[in-house]
């Protein structure tokens, strides 16, 4: 299997992301790092192992990391996920502990302990552990298989300011240290996410499910889509995170383009814009692959199927 580890600041689309890949026999989870994001850490690092738990895996490492943006102040989204950052579901406090080590020192010592080229990593949140990491120890970047990240926004345009995406809003310096680390790049912006709505039909097949993580899913995102829905007029909400574990397992699932990424970290107007050179019309070094379509039908089948399994 695949090794990975998910950085990630849950969120229900997070979680919905950790139990895809858990469910995933493709993938080897060697750790789950939290950042603060979606809301503070002392909640994504919680949230990370009630999922966990609710899967029935509390064998999962789960560190704690950055509990703020490198440079700027935190900016948190509550009207999204509610107080807690998971609403929806009645899910017990967490009875498995939270690691010791720092997730950025997790993140060093797995990446220069494992073989070169052997770990994907997996960002679901703002990209501060991340950078952090690779600021701490350069020597990680070239041992990095991959990123596959969920952030941006190309011709969508953003969901937190007209320009930016939540997740690099919060941490553009962050974003702007890991697009330029030359880690090969695969980005699901919301131009895919986009496209992920989780419909009614949807929800209702996580519920027929009729196990306990079906049921906690299927109310994580009844809340999570009112959001969306109350603000684009969609039946259903973006399922933002899954598609980076999705890709994973079937890469097949979604369609883009190598090209260029930069982060803008200098207007305030347009603070955390990815700006991707679609159309090569700059020399700028190819970075990331960039996502802009999604098999959604087989997706959600996918996401079905996996979850079914825990
Ligand atoms: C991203 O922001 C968060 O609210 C979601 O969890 C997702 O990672 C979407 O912009
Ligand atoms: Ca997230």
């Amino acid at each position: 299997p695949r090794k990975i580890i998910i950085d990630t600041d849950p969120g229900q689309d997070d979680a919905v992301a950790i139990l895809l890949a858990l469910g995933s026999p493709e993938l080897d989870i060697l750790g789950i790092t939290a950042v603060a994001g979606n809301v503070p850490l002392k909640l994504t690092e919680k949230n990370a192992r009630k999922i966990c738990e609710l899967a029935g895996r509390p064998d999962v490492k789960v560190y704690s990391g950055a509990i703020r943006p490198l440079i700027r102040e935190l900016v948190t989204a509550e009207e999204v996920h509610g107080k807690t950052g998971l609403n929806g579901p009645d899910l017990p406090e967490p009875t498995m502990k939270l690691e010791e080590q720092h997730a950025v020192d997790y993140l060093v010592e797995t990446l220069m302990r494992e073989e070169a080229g052997t770990i994907t990593l997996c960002p679901l949140g703002p990209l501060t552990n991340i950078a952090l990491a690779m600021i701490r120890e350069p020597r990680i970047a070239p041992r990095i298989k991959e990123i596959v990240l969920m952030g941006g926004g190309f011709f969508e345009g953003g969901n937190v300011t007209p320009s930016a995406e939540f997740n690099i809003y919060v941490d553009p310096h962050a974003a702007d240290v890991v697009f330029r680390s030359g880690v090969p790049i695969v980005v699901m912006p919301l131009d895919v996410t986009h496209k992920a709505l989780t419909t009614t039909k949807r929800i209702d097949s996580f519920r027929k499910l009729g196990t306990k993580v079906g049921l906690a899913t299927a109310q994580m995102l009844e809340f999570f889509e009112r959001y969306d829905e109350g603000k684009y007029g969609t039946d259903g909400g973006p399922l933002h995170d899954p598609c980076v574990i999705a890709y994973l397992i079937k890469p097949e699932l979604f369609q883009g383009r190598h090209c260029n990424v930069t982060v803008e970290t200098a207007s305030e107007l347009t603070m955390g814009m990815t700006v991707v050179d679609w159309w090569g019309v700059t020399k700028r070094p190819k970075n990331a692959i960039v996502m802009r379509d999604i098999d959604h039908d087989g997706f959600f089948a996918l996401l079905v199927e996996r979850l079914g399994r825990l």
